[in-house]
């Protein structure tokens, strides 16, 4: 099988933590076709915009995408959020973020569970205005029938297809009477239809106290979009901080995975930028393709080189960036029954752009897609 797949490397370390999660991907006996799409503060200074319609055609012309991270720059007046803007265009409506336990004396045991966040609407609609010159800021909360019911939906779907048995349905509803009234209202009725699955409610205060009292209660959050960028901020410190944390955007016919972090512009270019977000990432992207064994074995390979110190000075190792996916690449040979790819010349590679003009890359087919030619090949 043969997945085309859109990297967005960005700035700052975001293109090299793509690197690594190429790597590993063609380690993998699966077939690439790897296209990549411009994003973040370089680009805006490239051409102009930080999320050219090429690269949202190049996202939605492809399998799935992988997201390394942009630099938001100081005060520029027509700069607009990339990444709000992505999942708004391509309506991504479902942030999911899995919390689990690593292996590292930083992180508690027994923590596996997936906050599903709403991703498009609530307090992030982009509805904000002043009144009584400049002395009162109104921003609109809207909350959608539709758009409640479809993330209701793919948590409880999630919840199935994971085997759990719960899921939290968080809120405040007791004083949001009118937009949290109407998606606890829709919960209730989405409910209905997985009565193998148990809903409860929680109050989002209660949840954010609850998350540090007793996280190993909770196997999957569903929430509102604001409330789950909190929550969901505060619950990955439980499993490793921002050096392992990962996260995937789904919509009906486009999917971004990324790393949580940011560009850290501290450690671009210093090789101590974890990058076991990005591979989680990655892992979460094979899951979508239904590749889900290998995404099993590439987090199993992770969590070894965690286990056994073999990691970035974050996780207090002492492995350079590089050095770390090699180590998993290894860790996934070693237990991988099948024979994976020989993994060349992306590890020497300063750029992707200048990886992709080279020809001793046997795995990948290099290929690039034009706005014309995708339009043609979308069905
Ligand atoms: P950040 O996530 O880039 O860094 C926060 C802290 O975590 C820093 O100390 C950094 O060194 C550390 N860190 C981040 N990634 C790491 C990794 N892979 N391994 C080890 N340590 C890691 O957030 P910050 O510093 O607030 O923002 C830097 C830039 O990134 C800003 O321009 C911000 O707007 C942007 N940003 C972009 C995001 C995205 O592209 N999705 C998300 C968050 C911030
Ligand atoms: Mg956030």
């Amino acid at each position: 099988m043969t997945y085309r797949i859109c990297l967005l490397p960005g700035d700052g370390i975001g293109p090299e933590v793509i690197d690594c999660a190429v790597r590993v991907l063609c380690a993998l006996p699966l077939g690439w076709n790897f296209i990549e799409g411009g994003i973040g503060y370089a680009e805006y200074q490239r051409s102009g915009s930080p999320l050219p319609d090429e690269t949202l055609l190049k996202i939605r012309g492809a399998d799935a995408a992988l997201f390394g991270a942009v630099t938001t720059p100081p005060n520029i007046p027509n700069y607009f959020s990339p990444v709000v803007r992505m999942r708004q265009s391509l309506d991504l409506y479902a942030n999911l973020r899995p919390i689990r336990s690593i292996p590292h004396s930083s992180a508690p045991s027994g923590i596996d569970f997936i906050i599903v966040r709403e991703n498009t609407e609530g307090l992030y609609s982009g509805i904000e205005r002043l009144e009584e010159d400049g002395n009162r800021a109104i921003t609109e909360r809207v909350i959608t029938r539709k758009g409640s019911e479809r993330i209701i939906r793919k948590a409880f779907d999630l919840a199935r297809q994971t085997g759990r048995k719960s899921v939290h349905v968080i809120h405040k509803a007791n004083v949001l009477r009118q937009t949290d009234g109407l998606f606890r209202a829709v919960a209730i009725e989405v409910a209905r239809d997985y009565p193998e699955i148990t809903m409860n409610e929680m109050l989002v205060d209660t949840c954010a106290m609850e998350l540090v009292r007793a996280p190993g209660q909770f196997e999957i959050i569903v929430t509102t979009n604001l409330f789950g960028d909190i929550l969901s901020d505060e619950a990955c410190m439980f499993v490793g901080g921002l050096g392992v944390a990962a996260s995937g955007n789904i919509g009906s016919d486009a999917a971004v995975f990324e790393p949580v972090h940011g560009s850290a512009p501290n450690l671009a270019g210093t090789g101590k930028a974890n990058p076991s977000a990005t591979l989680f990432a990655a892992a979460m992207m094979l899951d979508y393709l239904n590749e889900s064994n290998h995404a099993n074995h590439l987090r199993q390979s992770i969590e070894t080189c965690i286990a056994s110190g073999k990691s970035t000075p974050d996780l207090g190792g002492n492995l350079t960036t590089s050095q770390m996916t090699n180590e998993a690449i290894a860790t996934l040979q070693t237990n991988d029954n099948v024979t994976l790819n020989e993994v060349t010349s992306y590890s020497n590679s300063k750029s992707l752009a200048a990886s992709r003009r080279d020809s001793s890359l046997p795995s990948v087919v290099q290929n690039d897609i034009t706005s014309n030619n995708l339009e043609r090949n979308k069905s």
